[in-house]
């Protein structure tokens, strides 16, 4: 597969100085980089939604390591993350749900610990090292995931999972740019994904950049096209992945899944082993995030409804592990997912 033709997007671009993050608050109207020079700023991106999708806020998270610790000076790496261990808390906990923030930023400290003299650059090479083996597994996810699917095959995504959220080619969105390549997908449906468009803004943007056709529906039309026959296979990544194969995803997937369970439509979850986490034990352990209510009440700055004497706003869901038909990692399809099957690829994975 010529990957360049099909994959043109890049959200974090490391420069050896800096970390440059495609602002995805502006997008599909304004391409423009914030130049993050700390780990402060990379923790703002983060909690912002500059950079989002679980595997780009890991990686961004994994530079931000980077910028904590230029400024100090140690003989060994146990030492220099003595002095930015309260900057990686700072780090870590930018966003609760997504596990691979999480997991990138204790993956470098535990390789910062590890390290000699040379910390400095080795733990550069560390945060590059995550970078490239997430490219490299949504490449592998992308072929995986699109052998599953049905010849001529019409599919619905939710939110965006492509390049912008991960290091290029994406996880649902790379089984998409893989199936479309092939010829195995025929039609792609984009839902919305209210309340931060993460859908029509970006994953339309997306895609159009690489040639492919999205059509965008509103996130409550996929039960009614799935009524209608239009959809084979609704195809999401994930924020976690829990030992029992519980998925929590963006906010609109379990009624996209139940729909599809309810029609005999395929439910595909598609994430990097970063994404799973052994050690929680089902989705109800997993902390949902809840963002302001503006992001309801507003749409670019503008208010679009009554004020609302009182606001919810969970960014994510939980598709129970029984709604699933296919989990693609770079490990490997698992076919509806339960703990037996997950301890048997991830059982030397834990989160901790
Ligand atoms: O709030 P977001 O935009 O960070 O949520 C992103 C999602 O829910 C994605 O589906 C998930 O992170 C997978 S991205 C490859």
């Amino acid at each position: 597969m010529n990957f360049e033709s099909i994959d043109r997007v890049r959200p974090l671009l490391w420069n050896g100085e800096f970390l440059r993050i495609l602002d995805q608050r502006l997008l599909p109207h304004q391409q423009e980089y914030i130049d993050c020079r700390s780990a402060q700023d990379v923790a703002e991106a983060i909690r912002t939604l500059a950079v989002r999708g679980a595997p780009a806020i890991g990686i961004a998270g994994a530079y931000g390591v980077v910028l904590a610790a230029t400024k100090v000076s140690a003989e060994r790496g146990q030492v220099a993350l003595r002095h930015i261990d309260a900057t990686l808390d700072l780090l870590e906990n930018a966003r609760p749900t997504a596990v691979n923030l999480r997991w990138a930023v204790q993956r470098m400290r535990a390789a910062l610990s590890n390290m000699g003299a040379k910390w400095s650059s080795e733990l550069e090479a560390e945060a590059i090292a995550i970078q490239a083996e997430d490219l490299a597994a949504n490449r592998t996810m992308g072929r995986l995931g699109a052998e599953c699917l049905i010849q001529g095959a019409r599919v619905l995504t939710h939110c965006n999972t492509g390049s912008l959220a991960t290091a290029g080619f994406g996880t649902a969105l790379g089984v998409i740019r893989a199936g479309v390549a092939s010829g195995r997908i025929a039609m792609v449906y984009a839902s919305e994904t209210r309340p931060w468009l993460q859908g029509s803004r970006l994953t339309v943007w997306e895609l159009l950049q690489d040639g492919i056709e999205a059509t965008l529906i509103v996130d409550s039309a996929s039960a009614y096209l799935m009524q209608q026959g239009k959809i084979d296979a609704v195809i999401v990544g994930a924020d976690r992945i829990c030992a029992n194969g519980d998925v929590a995803n963006k906010i609109g997937t379990y009624a996209h899944a139940l729909a599809a369970k309810a029609h005999g439509v395929k439910v595909m979850v598609v994430a990097p082993s970063t994404t799973v986490d052994m050690a929680t034990v089902c989705g109800a352990d997993i902390e949902i995030e809840q963002r302001s209510g503006t992001e309801l009440t507003h749409i670019g700055g503008t208010a679009v409804g009554a004020d609302a004497a009182s606001i919810y706003n969970p960014v994510f869901d939980i598709t129970p592990a029984a709604c699933i038909d296919f989990l693609v990692t770079e490990r490997g399809v698992i076919e509806h997912p339960d703990a037996e099957k997950m301890a048997e690829v991830f059982s030397r994975l834990s989160s901790t």
